[in-house]
């Protein structure tokens, strides 16, 4: 077999003229245009479920976190309660609008406002008022903490602006949500957390985690021999499919890498298994059943590195041999992004597996700040006006389809009709 034809037996090509996408330049509108980020704050922003966390980020009744959502202009608290519901809240106080709850997460049966010691349930409701006898007519059953429509999916923690959102959780994934169901996500004790503030559209910023041609360029000493090797020297994609707006992506790993001599540290973590790339990782229980879930690795490939499951719009899910990571990209403004990346792995049980897991977290934190070097050059360059177009080759194709989903929501006068269902 030429290199060739042994490329083309393992990567599946013509993807986007598959997906039906069409194959032209695509706008740079969608990315500079303070008019369009409007219509994707009230057309796609408001009316698509987002995911804010997983539920072990609220692991006993009464824990609770805050975030903001900047799209909405929410301060926003979600909360596991006496009965073990989950249910997000607007942190906004009913006497004059002050934010209710002022740490970052914690557990607490009720939340006083600081400013006049109104004191609220983690249900919601509203308990008591100082000097209550001096309000005029206050039906305090009317002034509880205003609940956001919240729904679990895998554990993954949605919200939707809509008060009566116009489709359940379920509808919105689809066949999406029915093809990753059974993941073992529970299988994630620890989470490690960052974020950061780039001067980037939000696209950008999810575009630079779509694609895997800017391997060899961007990652060379990190994960440019596991990614890329002599049969695909530009990290052409395994596969790539899609349920709607939500998509996979199979990335091409090396099967032949082997940690360099000088590498000690990954070759004494490593030295038990053969992993075939640099992003695996433990062994600890539960992986086995979780590499192989259906969804996980769909062409069971020698030549799998990970999968990026993508949760229409702002979810990244990375499921690598190791666990999975996530990304969520909260748009500030046309060119701001408020960036998440969250790893969960599960607890270690031997001291092998601990140093597998550190060197897979620190491997991932490096290769995911590479990836973000570029974003707000990108987006001057985007805003300089001097293209107004973009060219996308075939393995490309999720920003495409990004691209075509978003402006199906910011033209659609329904959720449904954005959905096509
Ligand atoms: S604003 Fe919250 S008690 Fe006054
Ligand atoms: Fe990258």
């Amino acid at each position: 077999m030429n290199e060739m034809t042994e490329l083309a037996s393992i990567c599946t090509s013509d993807l986007t003229q598959t997906a039906g996408l069409g194959t032209g330049p695509v706008s740079c509108e969608p990315y500079r245009s303070p008019a369009y980020f409007e219509r994707e704050r009230e057309n796609l922003f408001k009316r698509a479920w987002l995911t804010v966390g997983r539920v072990e980020q609220l692991p006993e009744k009464g824990s609770f976190f805050t975030k903001t959502i900047e799209i909405w202009n929410a301060p926003i608290v979600v909360t596991r309660g006496s009965d073990d519901r989950i249910q997000a809240f607007y942190n906004v106080c009913a006497h004059r609008g002050n934010q209710v709850v002022l740490t970052e997460r914690g557990r607490a049966s009720r939340f006083s406002c600081n400013y006049h010691n109104w004191v609220y349930r983690n249900d919601g409701s509203l308990m008591g008022v100082p000097d209550e006898a001096n309000f005029f007519d206050l039906d305090k059953k009317k002034c509880g903490l205003v609940p956001i429509a919240t729904d679990v999916w895998e554990g993954w923690i949605f919200l939707n602006h809509q008060k009566q959102p116009e489709v359940s959780l379920q509808e919105f994934l689809g066949d999406f949500g029915t093809r990753f169901a059974g993941v073992s996500w529970e299988n994630t004790d620890t989470s490690l957390y960052f974020e950061a503030h780039l001067d980037a559209n939000w696209k950008v910023l999810a575009d630079a985690f779509s694609e895997t041609y800017h391997i060899p360029s961007i990652h060379p000493a990190t994960i440019g021999k596991t990614f890329a090797s002599a049969v695909n020297p530009h990290s052409r994609p395994l596969d790539a499919r899609f349920w709607g707006p939500h998509r996979q992506f199979s990335t091409f790993g090396n099967p032949d890498y082997a940690p360099p001599e000088d590498a000690m540290v990954e070759k004494m973590a490593y030295a038990n298994r053969d992993t075939g790339n640099v992003l695996g990782a433990a062994e600890t229980a539960g992986m086995t059943e979780y590499l192989d879930h259906p969804a996980i690795n769909p062409k069971q490939s020698k030549h799998w590195a990970l999968d990026i499951a993508v949760a229409f719009p702002t979810l990244h899910i990375n499921l690598s041999p190791g666990g999975f990571w996530s990304h969520r990209f909260w748009p500030i403004s046309v060119n701001r992004t408020r960036w998440e990346a969250e790893f969960h792995v599960p607890k270690p049980l031997t001291g092998r597996e601990k140093l597998q897991q550190e060197l897979y977290i620190t491997r991932i934190a490096e290769i995911l700040l590479e990836d973000v070097t570029n974003t707000e050059r990108t987006q001057r360059g985007i805003e300089a006006g001097a293209y107004d177009t973009m060219q996308l080759q075939d393995g490309e194709v999720q920003i495409r389809h990004n691209l075509h989903h978003v402006d199906r929501w910011v033209n659609a006068r329904t959720v449904r009709e954005a959905l096509g269902i």
